[in-house]
């Protein structure tokens, strides 16, 4: 085993004075933490402060029927999920020195890449691309590398014995390019370093020969400010799984309400103490995508109302956890049973907007009952907040952040998420979900 260095670097000193720490904590395991950047936070790139909230909302809206749609239409091995859902982007930097990306955090694809020259068919982007020769970490691989091979759809090109690959997402997008290895650099929040101390210090982790996608011919629905993906699945390929043996398998995410503080993700610990509750992790053939089993919801606590479907008997997972879908999405009959039960225990008239079937004109949400999810073996209890949104700033309207598709799979999507600590362990093959004011968070 190498021993993994962690390299912290204070803001105040220059880049060349780092300091080296090798991390003790969890028996010579990694844990560093990361900000996921929302895309529409001033902190984000694509922030567009002409955009209406509602615009943004009917985006959100889009994307969470899209995604959806995506996974229903193919149960458990969908294609790829759609990558236009990218919610969050993680700062991070490749090659020797660092270039900087912004990628998309996508816990439904696998393949992380980045756009290199030369390019003659990338789509635009806004940051420079990367310059494979400029950086003293880039190798290309070859043909016969395990990771062209599991990675699938992989050519290899005859005269240079390079892995070609060729790897598509459910919307049509198309990313084609060499694979390759590289240095990846993320910067973080808080870091722990040893069991007796934790620093806050603004920490560098560096991961070298990481297996990644250099982009040579892009196409679908990529926006110039994106500059790749960070794969953040479970299959052979994805950075989770080249870097789980450093971090014991873990990794959780703590969204915030708002945009005054920090969505983090933190890649190694685990999320444990009081009120944690923990359900099997559901693997699909393919171990790109984190499934759960949820057996049935209920509103404050008056019945419980089934999922009802086939997957769930056989416990085979029937719900995602997405990084990429605002709402959370339904099957109709589920959703209309838990509809029917809101609406009794909240006796206020309801209108609706765009595509939001059910909002009301409400300044508080005090009094608004809890809606409880009975994943298997683990309730986890929904506040207000998690399933009511107020659109386009106005201090009197909330909607309802739920949705009805007609398809079998349930997505949870990020409203639902927050102030959760939701930590994935792909060793026991858990998912945990620790009720946290994630705006408190280190
Ligand atoms: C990304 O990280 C670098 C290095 O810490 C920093 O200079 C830059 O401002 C960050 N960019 C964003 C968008 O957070
Ligand atoms: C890019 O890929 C497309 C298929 O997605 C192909 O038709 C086209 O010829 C490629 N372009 C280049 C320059 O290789
Ligand atoms: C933050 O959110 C508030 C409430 O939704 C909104 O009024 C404000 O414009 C947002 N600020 C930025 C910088 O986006
Ligand atoms: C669940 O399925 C059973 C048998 O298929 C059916 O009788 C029952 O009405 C269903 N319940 C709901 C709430 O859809
Ligand atoms: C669930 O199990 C039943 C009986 O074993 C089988 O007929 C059905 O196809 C299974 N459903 C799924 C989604 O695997
Ligand atoms: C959902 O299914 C119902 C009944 O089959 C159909 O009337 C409706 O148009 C469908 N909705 C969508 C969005 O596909």
């Amino acid at each position: 085993m190498t021993v993994h260095a962690l390299v912290a670097t204070l803001s105040l000193i220059s880049l060349s004075t780092i300091f080296v720490i090798e991390a003790k904590a969890n028996n010579g395991l990694l844990t560093f933490k990361v900000d996921m950047i929302h895309r529409d936070s001033p902190k984000s790139p694509l922030y567009s402060p002409s955009e209406s909230n509602l615009n943004r909302l009917q985006r959100y809206f889009d994307y969470s029927i899209a995604r959806v749609t995506t996974l229903s239409n193919n149960k458990l091995v969908p294609t790829t999920v759609v990558p236009t859902g990218g919610m969050f982007l993680l700062n991070i930097s490749v090659g020797t020195p660092p270039i900087q990306t912004l990628a998309i955090a996508d816990t439904g694809s696998d393949l992380t890449w980045t756009q290199c020259t030369p390019c003659p068919s990338c789509y635009k982007q806004d940051l420079p691309l990367f310059d494979p020769h400029l950086s003293s970490s880039y190798k290309s691989l070859p043909c016969h590398a395990n990771p062209c091979v599991a990675l699938g759809n992989t050519a290899c090109s005859n005269d240079r014995n390079i892995c070609e690959y060729n790897y598509g997402y459910a919307d049509g997008s198309i990313v084609i390019g060499t694979l390759a290895s590289e240095t990846f650099t993320f910067y973080g929040g808080t870091t722990t370093t040893t069991t007796t101390t934790t620093s806050s210090t603004t920490t560098t982790t560096t991961f070298p020969r990481l297996v990644f996608g250099c982009g040579h011919n892009d196409s679908g629905t990529f926006i110039a400010r994106e500059t790749g993906i960070i794969g953040l699945g479970g299959g052979p390929v994805s950075f989770i799984s080249q870097i789980g043996p450093k971090i014991g398998w873990k990794f959780s995410s703590c969204l915030v309400p708002g945009n005054t503080s920090l969505n983090t993700m933190t890649f190694g610990g685990s999320v444990s103490g009081e009120g944690v509750v923990a359900t099997p992790l559901i693997r699909a053939e393919d171990k790109t995508y984190y499934f759960v089993t949820l057996d049935a919801i209920s509103v404050a606590n008056k019945r419980r109302i089934p999922y009802n479907d086939s997957a769930q008997a056989n416990n085979t997972g029937n719900t995602f956890i997405d990084s990429g879908s605002y709402f959370t999405v339904l099957p109709t009959g589920l959703y209309n049973e838990v509809e029917l039960d809101l609406r009794e225990a909240i006796a206020l008239k309801g209108v609706t907007l765009g595509g939001l079937k059910w909002c009301y004109k409400s300044e508080s949400l005090e009094g608004f009952p809890d809606i409880t999810f009975h994943f298997r073996g683990a309730d986890v209890v929904l506040k207000p907040v998690n399933y009511f949104i107020r659109p386009d700033g106005d201090e009197t309207l909330l909607c309802l952040s739920l949705l009805p598709v007609n398809g079998t799979t349930t997505i949870i999507g990020n409203r639902a998420q927050i102030n959760f600590e939701i930590g994935y362990d792909l060793e026991a093959n858990t998912v945990s979900f620790k009720p946290t004011d994630c705006t408190k968070q280190l």
